[in-house]
């Protein structure tokens, strides 16, 4: 049976839709069609192989619903005896295959699932890990592809992924638009109406609205903006001027001392550092991915090559947790009992970001270990208010925070990662005390 579909595809849309390779970058300016051409991608594929399954990954649930379920639902109904599932937001085609659309906040509906393909919408703004640690499996059992998709923001992981897209022509496809591409090669109304929006824009400038950073993010695809409200830009930038921020090996005549924020997944994440006179080396920096939370992290921490001395851990270790009835320190100092358990001294969010502010004048960051933390730490920001028009003296919750939350914890207990003992040996583990002992 023929269904028509209303969609005619942009110009540089074709290119994605005819793609021939596994791996997929797409760098497009606002407003270009990005989320409308890969639903329908998406759409298109699911519709032709039997029982198989499909994700699209907005930032957020709550964006996935208001921005990508609405597109999708459109383009979806004309077809006979396809079932939407509102609550679950997922659409199932009459061939029985399934595209979901979720959140990078709340992917853990993923996990086991076998994906053909999908797409991660505005990855800047996505956490590092997911696609290494939780896609990539999805996808595995029937080679499936998977598309990177936005606007700049900033050289994080997107950044990245669109370097190793352009230097890898063989294996990845890459397409990069600017509005000039667009206004010189696609028409209609939608398009007019951006002319319109860029100089609008361009006069916004002028009046010093927006920032030409912004201006040349959003329409242009610059990777070099700066992040408006971020807390740590200026340390960030002197440390770099100052080469702190480089390969800072492992030492091994030294202790490593861990600094820890908990939670589950991704919220867990672990700064290693080693104390040098005054200096703090950042040699390493895990963050979790499984709903294990404390055993996961202990297990890849004893994985890791370090001898450590203290481990340093927030005040809410001392919560109980329901399921296992004792507090998270105990389990911890189960798992791991020949290490230092340490809780951090709890001060208010705003003095930690004093505190981590200096702290980065006697840091010094391994950039490839902690390659995920540097671009957290970089778009840790400010939370905006819009009805005021201003940033709040509150620091705006997402993905990057629990990277911002190590470095806090960290400059707290600085002073205490001290021990330069000589390492002589590796202490015997004792036997493993459960099957996360390794
Ligand atoms: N193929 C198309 N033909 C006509 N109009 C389109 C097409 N694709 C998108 N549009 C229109 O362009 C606008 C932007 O579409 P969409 O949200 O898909 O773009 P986007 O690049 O994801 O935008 P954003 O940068 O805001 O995420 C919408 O009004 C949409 O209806
Ligand atoms: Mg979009």
């Amino acid at each position: 049976m023929e269904i028509e579909i209303d969609y005619q595809p942009r110009r540089w849309a074709e290119s994605l839709h005819n793609r021939l390779k596994r791996w997929i970058v797409l760098v497009l300016h606002r407003r270009a069609g990005k989320t409308t051409a890969v639903l329908n991608h998406l759409q298109r594929d699911a519709t032709s192989v039997p029982e198989s399954n499909w994700a699209y990954i907005a930032p957020t649930k709550v964006q996935a619903r208001l921005i990508a379920w609405p597109i999708a639902k459109k383009i979806a109904r004309d077809i006979p005896g396809v079932k939407m599932n509102e609550q679950q937001m997922s659409i199932t085609y009459p061939n029985g295959a399934t595209l979901y659309l979720l959140g990078s906040d709340d992917v853990d509906s993923l996990r086991g699932l076998a994906l053909w393909g999908g797409c991660q919408d505005e990855a800047s703004q996505q956490p590092s890990n997911l696609f290494s640690e939780i896609i990539s499996k999805c996808l595995a059992d029937h080679l499936g592809y998977w598309i990177w998709l936005g606007t700049p923001k900033g050289k994080n992981q997107f950044y990245r992924t669109y370097q190793t897209a352009k230097n890898n022509p063989d294996t990845w496809t890459c397409i990069f638009k600017t509005i000039d591409d667009s206004l010189r090669d696609e028409e209609g109304e939608t398009i007019n109406n951006l002319r319109q929006a860029l100089e609008d824009d361009r006069r916004l400038v002028a009046q010093g609205e927006m920032t030409i950073d912004e201006f040349n993010q959003e329409w242009y695809n610059s990777f070099e903006a700066a992040i408006k409200g971020a807390y740590y830009a200026a340390e960030i930038a002197e440390a770099r001027k100052n080469d702190r921020i480089k390969t800072v090996p492992y030492d091994p005549a030294l202790k490593v001392h861990a600094v820890w924020d908990l939670g589950t997944g991704p919220q867990l994440a672990v700064g290693m550092y080693q104390g040098v006179g005054r200096e703090r080396h950042m040699i390493d920096f895990w963050q979790g991915s499984t709903s294990d939370g404390i055993p996961q992290a202990v297990k890849a921490l004893k994985d890791k090559p370090y001898v450590f001395a203290k481990m340093f851990v927030p005040h809410d270790a001392r919560a109980t947790e329901q399921g296992t009835g004792k507090t998270r320190i105990q389990t911890a100092k189960e798992l791991w009992p020949n290490v230092e358990w340490e809780i951090i001294p709890s001060i208010s969010v705003d003095d930690g970001i004093q505190q981590g502010k200096l702290f980065f004048s006697r840091l010094w960051v391994d950039e490839k270990n902690c390659q995920t933390w540097l671009d957290y730490i970089a778009q840790y920001r400010q939370k905006w208010d819009d009805n005021r028009g201003m940033f709040l003296e509150q620091p705006y919750h997402d993905f990057t925070s629990h990277a911002a939350d190590v470095h806090r914890y960290a400059a707290i207990v600085a002073d205490l990662m001290t021990n330069e003992e000589i390492k002589t040996y590796k202490q015997p583990e004792p036997e493993p005390a459960s099957m996360y002992g390794g």
